[in-house]
């Protein structure tokens, strides 16, 4: 494995690898479901490109920037291992110039849920998206459903900017608990990641309720908010279809249930594909 923090030897590399090339962009802290998205890329391609950049461009004023969680030496181990080509580990100054050129998201799209309580996020996921897909030229992009509006996005751009890859949606990765894996839950203490599994138990129970017919979208939701309970602060609970529109009625194999709630320091998502 070689791990590049410029762009002019990641240009150098990549002329070493021929056939596909499978790419896995990460802010690091990897966890399970990162490792998942990156066996994936390893065995479909015949190369694999994995990026950890803390993407200062999709934060809000008064996030976590400073303080998102870093391991790059174990994160280091962990690519080695699951057969990583190149690990690519740019600088913000590598990838950002002064006074940039700046794609946005969807007006509607872009800017619900997640796009709604924090505007302005998808625009700078979508710009290091765009530079990180352009300079690994990859065959496959690998992204989690666990984002599953950022990954609607994506191909969204995709689509609208006749970019070149193919986007490979990934199932969510959860522990023993049911616990959506994501680098933030080291922020939970004890008691809150007891708490945080309200979102995947409240998920939980509306797949029992669809799968024993009850469709309605008011009263799907209705329960979720009585599960969500021990959350301190829901965010949004959300029925929309796989374009993102709101629905009134579940469509079998045509939905996503969304939840997004704070719980002790984190703000967690999590969702199901019906
Ligand atoms: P990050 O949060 O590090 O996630 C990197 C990828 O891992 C994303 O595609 C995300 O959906 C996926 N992922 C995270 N937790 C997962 C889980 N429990 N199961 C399955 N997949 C999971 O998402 C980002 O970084 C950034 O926005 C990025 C796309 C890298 C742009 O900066």
């Amino acid at each position: 494995m070689i791990i590049v923090r410029d762009i002019e030897t990641l240009q150098e590399a990549k002329k070493e690898l021929g056939g596909t090339v499978g790419f896995v962009p990460t802010m690091g802290a990897l966890h399970h479901g990162h490792l998942s998205l990156i066996r994936q890329a390893r065995e479909e391609n015949d190369h694999l490109i994995v990026s950890i950049f803390v993407n200062p461009t999709q934060f809000l004023e008064g996030e976590d920037l400073d303080s998102y969680p870093r391991k790059e030496e174990a994160d280091r181990k962990i690519c080695e291992l699951a057969g990583v080509d190149v690990l690519f580990m740019p600088t913000i100054d590598e990838m950002y110039e002064h006074d940039e050129l700046c794609i946005g998201a969807p007006a509607v799209r872009g800017y619900i849920l997640e796009g709604e309580k924090r505007p302005g996020h998808f625009d700078g996921m979508l710009q290091v998206v765009m530079k990180l897909l352009n300079l690994s030229a990859a065959t496959r992009a690998y992204f989690g459903k666990k984002d599953a509006q950022q990954l609607a996005l994506i191909t969204q751009m995709v689509k609208n900017y006749f970019m070149d890859v193919q986007i490979v949606p990934c199932e969510i990765v959860r522990d023993e608990n049911g616990l959506a894996l994501s680098s933030r839950n080291v922020y939970l203490e004890s008691d809150e990641k007891r708490r945080a599994l309200c979102l995947s138990r409240a998920l939980k129970r509306a797949t029992k309720m669809v799968m024993a017919g009850e469709l309605s979208v008011k009263s799907i939701k209705k329960e979720m908010f009585e599960v969500l309970d021990e959350a301190d602060k829901i965010e949004y609970v959300a029925i929309v279809n796989r374009e993102f529109k709101a629905l009134e009625e579940v469509e079998i194999g045509n939905t996503i249930i969304l939840v997004a709630a704070w719980v002790g320091k984190p703000r967690l998502i999590d969702n199901l594909w019906i």
